[in-house]
């Protein structure tokens, strides 16, 4: 059971205050739909969960099973499950479907390939 814990979380972008206090916590199987008018910060938290360069966590935490993740890469938190997928996926010729998560199975399986070998840096 995973639990993902944001807790007056504070995110700036290029020195730019944009999220001030969010808190929310999901269960693993729960949906939750994130409402709020343009330019209210959705697409920021989301961001910033992922672990975007651009968005600085400036305070607060962002936690799975009370493990903090504000410090991890893109890739150690799309390890623990923590990712963002695309709205309307691109087409890639020649990958199928099968392929494609094959490849992902893999690299969740084999956490400990070297550089090079299409895992974490
Ligand atoms: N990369 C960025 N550079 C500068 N400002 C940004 C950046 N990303 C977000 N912002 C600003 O942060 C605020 C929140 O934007 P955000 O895109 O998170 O809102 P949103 O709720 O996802 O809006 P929408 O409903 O239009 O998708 C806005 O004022 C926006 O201009
Ligand atoms: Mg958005």
């Amino acid at each position: 059971m995973s639990t993902l814990t944001i807790t007056n979380l504070h995110v700036a972008v290029d020195e730019k205050p944009i999220l001030k206090g969010v808190n929310l916590t999901i269960r693993q199987g729960e949906i939750h739909a994130l409402m709020g008018p343009n330019g209210s910060g959705k697409s920021t938290l989301a961001y910033a969960l992922a672990g975007h360069p651009k968005y600085e966590i400036t305070d607060g935490s962002i936690e799975i099973d009370g493990t903090p993740i504000n410090e991890l890469d893109p890739c150690e938190r799309a390890r623990l499950g923590l990712f963002l997928a695309f709205q309307y996926p691109v087409v890639i010729p020649g990958v199928k479907v099968s392929d494609f998560l094959r490849h992902a199975i893999t690299n969740i399986r084999n956490p400990d390939r070297k550089e090079g070998e299409d895992s974490c840096p």
